[in-house]
């Protein structure tokens, strides 16, 4: 046991962040969407999708925003996860283009049940965004539209990712440590 207190070490710093929420930004411009609605996935995307929201009117579009608040319960095993509404969105999608952002994209999910449940109410097309993609934890088959970063398989914070409620204020990606490593960011608590 160390009594040492949680360290972070920086993953994806903001600089590096900002610019690829920029190219994310272009790349769903060019996807040309119509009547767009942005969905953002509550609680854990609401820092990107903020930043990706203003990078989308930088780039052209004008989109409607939405939150949806999912929740993934997971008991014993992965594969008996399910997905529960903790908050619906207000909007009608029916023939619109729907632009869903989370976090991360692991088991899969949250995003094919956001999706499905999207396009059975009538969406004319859904996209999908993503910060990060851990590879290899896929429980049912989705690839992701645009993806921010692949992301090692290890338990992020910070950028609206938390644990226990916490770090999600922080303005980059990090791992959180208890040891020694020189390129440590000190938690502030
Ligand atoms: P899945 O794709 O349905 O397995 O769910 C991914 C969701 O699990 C994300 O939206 C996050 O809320 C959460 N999640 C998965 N990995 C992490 C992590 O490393 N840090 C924080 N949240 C995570
Ligand atoms: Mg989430």
């Amino acid at each position: 046991m160390t009594n040492a207190p949680p360290r972070l070490r920086v993953l994806f710093d903001e600089a590096t962040i900002q610019r690829r929420v920029h190219e994310l930004a272009d790349a769903i411009a060019k996807a040309e969407p119509k009547d767009l609605l942005v969905v953002a996935v509550l609680k854990g995307s609401f820092m990107f999708a903020a930043d990706l929201i203003r990078a989308l009117h930088r780039a052209g579009l004008s989109p409607q925003v939405e939150f949806i608040h999912l929740s993934s319960y997971r008991a014993a095993t992965v594969s008996s996860g399910r997905v529960e509404i903790l908050r619906d969105v207000e909007s009608d999608v029916r023939g619109r283009d729907v632009l869903l952002i989370d976090d991360i994209l692991e088991s899969g999910r949250t995003l094919v049940f956001a999706k499905d449940l999207l396009m059975a109410r009538g969406a004319r097309r859904v996209l999908t965004a993503v910060l990060l993609e851990k590879p290899g934890k896929r429980a049912v088959t989705i690839d992701a539209d645009f993806v921010g970063f692949v992301c090692p398989d290890v338990f992020v914070v910070g950028y609206g990712m938390d644990v226990g409620h916490s770090y999600r204020q922080l303005p980059f990606v990090g791992v959180v440590t208890t040891d020694d490593e020189p390129d440590l960011f000190e938690a502030a608590s």
